[in-house]
């Protein structure tokens, strides 16, 4: 070829390449720029700096290690986040000393932000019993206005750890135990804490933990080993964290668990294969309290160096409270034991995010004094607080429909050690107030009832201790009134962080007290508050009406009342199986068959059942009842066979057959009959929560697409088969109205 004809292919070839690479690779956004260009100004220290992140000392959520230096780190440049540093004025304080550093890099202020930050809303475990999406959201949405108005960029929330193990004090904190329900509502909180995006004024970055399957450990022991199939962790563990992640969650918290063997705080493949690689997450990742300096008891590292090394190594971007980073990295990188473009990469995940937060316009924008005094604690926050806090009570039992209570009523007996108490109404991961108003139930009554109504009051008994020396008083207000309402359970702190019990009965001696009120007797509701499904089988049998009302926060007791006056109708349904026996744990709806499946509850000889107990829950995943009654009717499959791809349609009738105006969710189960691996008996694939006027009647319709077909085979493949399935949809897991088949063929 001539010389001039090769220059001009040679040239062609080259123009048409970088064409090409330019159209590849994205173009960088101004915010992406404008991390480059400070990263080029940054000396290794200060890069480190910025993976570092200490508390502060008034609201230390973990193991405090004495740091004197802090504050001068911060003044260098050595620190690039701060927890538990909260309110307008210390956030802008801590702020104004890390703007004397060499490049006024602004810290990122977090705080465990779970379930309100002023007006306190009903744990996450009573918000998920609202299947209420919006509900939910906009719980979110009310905590990060209130949290971006008092200084806060990030919260450590959703957590959206899948339980089955209510020993496990976390169980509190997520949405139950069911992967669809779980992930919905992981999006759900991501909305709101995020809201309209970063950058907005009432957004903070919210934080998926803990990744990755924390509410798998053994034993429900917090912080316990967890050991399971790949096919588990995909099918039931990751798919919310996913969901958060498709979402757009802000930040990843990793988990103190070692996963098979490897602690998720150093697990490659959790954090830099599946989150950065597989779903090309573009967030960073905040290691949990000192889990990477925990890698040396657990085993894993031989010392903080190391534990550094395999945590930066393994995808970790920011070191919470270890002191492993700011201690080690820069001589590792020197040493040329981690690549500098390691440090880079998670130093331009956080940057990114301060920028995108505005925070180098001004550091000082979320803190903003008459701004939060104006937006904390607002009447219209508590009223949202109120209505969620209705929508999560769940009615278990409701014996010749005792509630809702008539206003008639003369006398009504108070009684129980949590019937006047006002702290505990917070739960676990509230945030604390001085000055903190949780309205209590024996107020929340005294609120709502007439004149004409007198409220007796006794406290019975402790939660825990064994003294009957009040059950005398409570049985004589028993037999002054004309209906009893207890209130038993937990404390608080029974359940969350640290909180695992062996035993989840209603403590101490309140099974006894409502046992002697009992007698008297009088009609007995028993509402019982706690963090976690309790175990109560005589009160189960016993009591004429029982309301869970787990931990409600703000507005708790006029939550309570106003379900009991029937002014609000209770339409919850549990997000988690509660257990008979603690022999029956893990428990859970969407078990599989067996080879052996015991076909009801006398079936037991060679069966795959317990000799002593059903198998069944005491409440099922799915269940709760209304004042009001429903039927379900006319299922109608628009096809009895589809192909690979193609949507099924499933109709129904839902109508309201009682008195009263009540919410009803109807949810929809499938069944894979036979597949090249064992399917659950059901699972959960949809469910819409309906309002209806007594008599009123509505068709409802979901759509069965190829997702909630399938699952991940032998290979490890996620897609469907062809077969045989089966169509299940009632007003509970355990309670199915209606059945239809359909085949997959292709
Ligand atoms: C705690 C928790 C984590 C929390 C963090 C900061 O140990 O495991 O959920 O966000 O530390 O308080």
């Amino acid at each position: 070829m001539p010389p001039l004809k090769l220059i001009w292919s040679l040239l062609f070839f080259l123009c048409f390449n970088t064409f090409l690479y330019a159209q590849k690779k994205p173009a960088l956004t101004k915010n992406e720029d404008r991390v480059e260009a400070l990263l080029a100004k940054m000396t290794l220290e200060e890069k480190v700096g910025q993976l570092n992140q200490y508390t502060g000392e008034r609201l230390a959520t973990g193991p405090v290690t004495v740091n004197s230096t802090k504050y001068a780190d911060i003044k260098e440049g050595k620190v690039g986040s701060m927890l538990n540093v909260r309110g307008a004025k210390d956030t802008r304080d801590v702020q104004k000393i890390a703007m004397q550093s060499r490049l006024k890099i602004p810290l990122l202020f977090s705080l465990d932000v779970i379930h309100g930050y002023r007006v306190t809303f009903p744990i996450p475990l009573a918000e998920a019993s609202s299947w209420d999406l919006k509900a939910i959201e906009q719980s979110a949405r009310v905590a990060a206005t209130e949290a971006a108005a008092s200084g806060i960029h990030w919260t450590f929330a959703p957590m959206v750890d899948i339980s089955r193990d209510p020993r496990w004090g976390r169980v509190m904190e997520g949405a139950g135990e069911d992967t669809y329900l779980g992930s919905l509502i992981a999006r759900a909180r991501v909305r709101g804490f995020q809201g309209k995006g970063l950058g907005n004024l009432d957004a903070v970055m919210a934080c998926a933990k803990h990744f990755a399957a924390y509410g798998a450990a053994i034993a429900g022991r917090d912080y316990n080993t967890v050991d399971m199939s790949d096919r588990l962790l995909w099918e039931v563990y990751l798919p919310p964290f996913k969901a958060a992640a498709d979402e757009g969650v802000a930040t990843f918290m990793n988990s103190f668990n070692d996963l098979n063997g490897i602690p998720a705080t150093g697990n490659r493949y959790l954090q830099r294969d599946i989150l950065k690689g597989k779903w090309n997450y573009p967030g960073f990742v905040v290691s949990d309290w000192g889990s990477i300096r925990e890698m040396i008891p657990h085993g894993f590292a031989k010392d903080n160096k190391e534990a550094a090394l395999l945590a930066i190594t393994a995808g970790s971007d920011m070191d919470m409270e270890s002191h492993s980073y700011i201690e080690n990295l820069v001589q590792l990188v020197k040493e040329q034991k981690v690549p500098l473009n390691l440090v880079d990469d998670a130093v331009r995940r956080i940057l990114l995010k301060k920028f995108e937060l505005g925070l180098f316009e001004d550091p000082y924008r979320f803190s903003n004094e008459a701004r939060e005094k104006k937006i904390l604690n607002s009447d219209e926050n508590r009223k949202a607080a109120l209505e969620v806090a209705e929508k999560s009570i769940v009615l278990l039992k409701n014996q010749n429909q005792l509630l809702p209570l008539s206003k008639d009523l003369k006398t009504i007996a108070v009684i129980g050690p949590l019937a006047k108490s006002n702290n505990d109404m917070k739960g676990f991961w509230s945030v604390t107030w001085d000055n903190d108003k949780l309205v209590s139930l024996y107020e929340g009554l005294q609120n709502k009832v007439g004149k004409n109504t007198q409220l007796l009051y006794a406290e019975g008994c402790g939660i825990s201790d064994t003294s009957k020396a009040g059950f005398a008083a409570a049985i004589e207000a028993a037999k002054k009134a004309d209906i009893v309402v207890m209130a038993v359970g937990e404390t608080f702190d029974m359940s969350g962080e640290g909180k695992s019990r062996t035993s989840i009965g209603i403590p101490g001696i309140q099974e006894d007290l409502i046992k002697a009120v009992k007698a008297t007797g009088k009609p007995v509701v028993v509402l019982i508050m706690a963090g976690r499904p309790l175990i109560f089988n005589w009160t189960a049998d016993h009591a004429d009406a029982i309301l869970y009302t787990w931990w409600l926060g703000s507005e708790a007791g006029n939550a309570m009342s106003s379900v009991l006056y029937g002014d609000y109708n209770p339409a919850g349904k549990l997000p988690i199986s509660f257990p008979r026996s603690v022999g029956q744990i893990p428990i859970y709806y969407s078990a599989k068959n067996t080879g052996r499946p015991s076909l009801n509850e006398h079936d037991i000889a060679y069966r795959s059942t317990y000799i002593d107990m059903p198998n069944s829950p005491r409440y099922a995943f799915g269940y709760g009842l209304s004042y009001t009654s429903f039927s379900l009717s006319d299922l109608v499959l628009n096809k009895s066979k589809i192909g690979d791809g193609e949507n099924l349609t499933v109709s129904c009738t839902l109508k309201n057959t009682g008195n009263y105006a009540g919410e009803e969710v109807v949810q929809l189960y499938i069944q894979d009959i036979f597949a090249s691996v064992t399917r659950p008996v059901k699972e959960l694939k949809d469910f819409q929560k309906v309002m209806l006027k007594p008599g009123e009647s509505k068709t409802l319709s979901f759509i069965v697409d190829k997702e909630k077909l399938s699952f991940y085979n032998q290979q490890m493949k996620w897609g469907t088969e062809p077969g045989a399935f089966k169509i299940m949809i009632g007003d509970s897991s355990d309670h199915i109205i209606l059945k239809g088949d359909f085949e997959l063929v292709y």
